[in-house]
């Protein structure tokens, strides 16, 4: 997901640019916006976390772009292109470092397993719309 400040910036085609020049291929691919309910059940993991109302707030803010992207090792892959969470730590060269804003406007989520990329994957995409 490209997240809404990213999105907003106008940092979109680059990021899309850069998972595409490291292999990743576009099974689905989305612009739009999460209401605070929808955006509440995709970060359901992180609601006991203090920033939740924060992240949902920010989520449900502005539109985002949604892709499911296919690759072997592309969980792990994806979360090296990404980078670390804090851009502060992330390394030269990654999205978040060169287009985040700070740990919480982080431009870009990545699934953190298979198992929860297709759950994160059915949420925005119907099985008619991944190709
Ligand atoms: P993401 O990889 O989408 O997973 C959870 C998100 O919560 C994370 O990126 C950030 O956008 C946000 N997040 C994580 N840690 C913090 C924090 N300490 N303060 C605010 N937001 C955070």
């Amino acid at each position: 997901m490209i997240k809404p400040e990213a999105v907003a910036a106008g940092h979109s085609g680059k990021i899309i640019d850069l998972i595409l020049s490291n292999g990743f291929t576009i099974v689905a691919l989305k612009y739009t916006r999460l209401s605070h309910e929808e955006a509440g059940t995709f970060y359901a993991v992180h609601k006991e976390r203090p920033f939740y109302g924060e992240l949902v707030e920010y989520m449900a803010g502005g539109p985002i772009i949604a892709a499911i992207l296919e690759k072997s090792n592309a969980v792990e892959d994806f979360r090296k292109l990404i980078g670390a969470t804090d851009p502060a730590d992330a390394a030269e060269g990654t999205i978040r470092k060169q287009f985040a804003e700070s740990k919480a406007k982080n431009a870009v989520h990545g699934s953190d397993s298979d198992e929860n990329a297709s759950i994160e994957g059915a949420f925005f995409f119907s099985t008619r719309e991944q190709h």
